[in-house]
């Protein structure tokens, strides 16, 4: 009998189903049977965003408040495999990553089987990750692989670019100067080297060593100044939401919070990285290699 696997993810420029199709495309060649399902949410975000729609989005991704989900069907009761395509909204799962998460149908299917999950993000995605592997470990589901796609350019050249494309709904190459927005078209093909990886593990039902065989065809890389930025982010971004999420007028206090995001990333972060790279990095490169290994790696530590 063939493999069943599920590939369900939430995708609202298309993006990470186009990565998802090019992973999956091995396992539907040698007959696996895939089934693909790109949920979607009751209330519709608009694409492209308004600024307002946009910031609009962090205290519930930080905070991690569901959205309703509109309802979707799962052929099956179990599968070999489910492959997981989430998104990073505001260095947390999406709402609607979030949402499929905290889903009672989805998270029955999730109890006991492998999981692979995969990313298309702007460049940062870990703190995302970890509460997406926290999800799974308390749904029992078993977390064997995973892959992040990014935007591989200078952090400020893919913040313009992914801002432009988000606001402008325009991927293409700003005054030829810019690269396109987005994941490389390269890299998105070349999820068909994962596939074949995945599809080795799965036909064979043992997991062990994928997630090694997948960091050496690049899978995932961890930059250290993102890393760095990130976990710094990650607890700014927590006390803005929680300060947010009390206001009865939100709106200028989403403005201020737009105004610290571009401050913090394009002067701010600059400043920090740098005093860093010069006291501190140079003394701690055991411990940023472990971190590294970490973050590329399927355990969570809580
Ligand atoms: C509201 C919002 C917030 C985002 N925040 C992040 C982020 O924190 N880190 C990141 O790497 N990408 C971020 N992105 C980019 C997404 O992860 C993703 O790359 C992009 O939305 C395209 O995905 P799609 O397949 O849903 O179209 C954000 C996108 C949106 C819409």
């Amino acid at each position: 009998m063939s493999k069943k696997v599920l590939a369900i993810y939430f995708s609202q420029t298309g993006q990470l189903g186009n990565i998802i199709d090019n992973l999956t495309a091995p396992l539907v060649q040698t007959g696996v049977s895939v089934e693909k399902v790109r949920i979607q949410t009751k209330i519709k975000y608009p694409f492209p965003w308004t600024g307002k729609a946009f910031f609009a989005q962090m205290p519930d991704c930080v905070k991690g408040v569901p959205t309703e989900l509109e309802p979707f069907e799962l052929k099956e009761k179990t599968y070999d495999l489910i492959i997981l395509g989430y998104q990073a909204w505001f260095l947390s799962p999406g709402i609607p990553s979030n949402s499929l998460l905290m889903h009672p149908s989805f998270q029955a299917v999730l109890k006991n089987t492998p999981v692979v999950t995969i990313t298309g993000a702007r460049n940062m995605w870990i703190s995302a990750m970890e509460r997406v592997k926290k999800a799974l470990l308390e749904t029992g589901a078993k977390l064997v692989g995973n892959i992040a796609l990014a935007d591989n350019h200078h952090n400020f050249v893919s913040f313009v670019t992914l801002l432009r494309w988000m606001f402008a709904g325009k991927k293409d190459r700003l005054w030829n100067i810019f690269p396109k927005a987005g994941v490389a078209e390269e890299d998105i093909l070349h999820t068909n080297v994962f596939g074949e990886i995945i599809n080795k593990h799965l036909g064979s039902n043992n997991w062990d060593g994928m997630q090694d065989e997948l960091l050496k065809e690049k899978a995932v890389i961890v930059k250290y100044n993102l890393m760095f930025i990130e976990s710094k982010a990650r607890k700014i971004f927590a006390v803005w939401a929680n300060i947010i999420v009390k206001k009865k007028n939100q709106t200028p206090w989403l403005v201020a919070f737009k105004y610290y995001l571009l401050i913090a990333l394009f002067i701010a972060a600059p400043i920090i990285l740098t005093v860093d790279a010069i006291f501190f990095k140079p003394f701690l490169s055991a411990r940023i290699k472990r971190q590294k290994q970490y973050y590329s790696g399927i355990t969570y530590n809580s």
